[in-house]
């Protein structure tokens, strides 16, 4: 059924997707605001990236040099390194390649990654706050945290969603995510990302149109997913900012902006993501946390505000 709509629609300029996107654009509008409490957020004077939050809210994305020392991150990849290493770790893994499988199981799984990395294009490890629960304390940062306040402009940021991911150089397709697409899980979502290894332009580095959080031509909507050349047409190349970085480095970019991640040429490339919003997000699982005495440092007040809209586990 899904595919004679999708048929019938390409044969009318994508009509239903124009209106369907657009509706959900404007109910994530609406809901925004309707749930947003504006609040004077403060900084403090020796708050070190003002400079950075202006290019931010003006160009959608930043990278910030040197914030993690690269022993940190080497901590980080060993930990994810260690928890891909059993499959009960993993979240759902989807087979791209034309075999008869769908996602990944134990068998292919058993063979390593050395085998299993030629038919998907990523891995993912499930319930990062609760696997490895120094995540938590990454995601808690205070300086994300500021950034956040002040690109919101309210004290009720939240943090709504994680992803820690291993994605793989291979001769499959590009993925979903690595075409150009806007988020519609809220009508502004955050994302910091934390690359573990150094990313160059062949190893799949996070891509974003700048200032495309703010303007979208409303025909764009006849699509979720646009391929380079559309986004090249409507923006320029010049528009396109390739997010390589160095090991320590962190970019931060609001996701309702063009963006993917390029395909890879070569080698992985191993990255946690978090995501902050004012609201939680939609038709997206919860984030899934420990109890918060179970970690091993302590959580105030405030930053159990922050984690409203994600579950404890039992
Ligand atoms: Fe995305």
């Amino acid at each position: 059924m899904k595919i004679i709509i999708k048929k019938l629609d390409s044969k009318f300029f994508n009509i239903f997707s124009l209106i369907n996107y657009t509706f959900i654009d404007l109910t994530l509008f609406f809901n925004f605001y309707l749930n947003f409490k504006k609040t004077k957020v403060y900084l403090k004077d020796t708050f070190p990236y003002s400079d950075e939050l202006k290019t931010l809210k003006s160009e959608g994305v930043i990278k910030i040099k040197k914030v993690y020392n690269s022993s940190t991150i080497r901590e980080l990849e060993k930990e994810f390194d260690y928890l891909k290493d059993n499959f009960k770790n993993l979240s759902r893994a989807k087979i791209e390649a034309k075999i008869n499988k769908k996602f990944l199981d134990e068998q292919f799984f058993s063979k390593g990654e050395k085998y299993y990395k030629r038919f998907l294009k990523n891995i993912q490890i499930n319930d990062p706050f609760i696997k490895a629960p120094q995540l938590l304390k990454i995601a808690l940062n205070q300086t994300f945290i500021d950034i956040a306040k002040n690109y919101f402009n309210t004290d009720h940021i939240y943090i709504t969603g994680v992803n820690f991911r291993r994605s793989y150089f291979n001769h499959l397709p590009a993925s979903d995510t690595q075409m150009y697409h806007r988020d519609r899980n809220s009508y502004k979502i955050l994302k910091v990302f934390i690359y573990l290894n150094n990313v160059d332009e062949d190893i799949g580095p996070f891509q974003y149109v700048l200032k495309s959080h703010k303007k979208w031509p409303l025909l764009s909507n006849r699509k979720y997913r646009w391929d380079d050349d559309y986004i090249k047409k409507i923006y320029g190349s010049k528009s396109i900012f390739s997010a390589t970085s160095s090991v320590g480095d962190i970019i931060i970019a609001d996701t309702t902006g063009f963006h993917k991640g390029k395909n890879l040429n070569k080698r992985y490339r191993t990255m946690l993501t978090l995501n902050y919003s004012t609201f939680a997000e939609k038709e997206s699982k919860k984030v899934k946390i420990k109890k918060f005495e179970s970690y091993p440092f302590k959580i105030s007040d405030e930053q159990k505000n922050i984690l409203k809209y994600t579950s404890v586990e039992a």
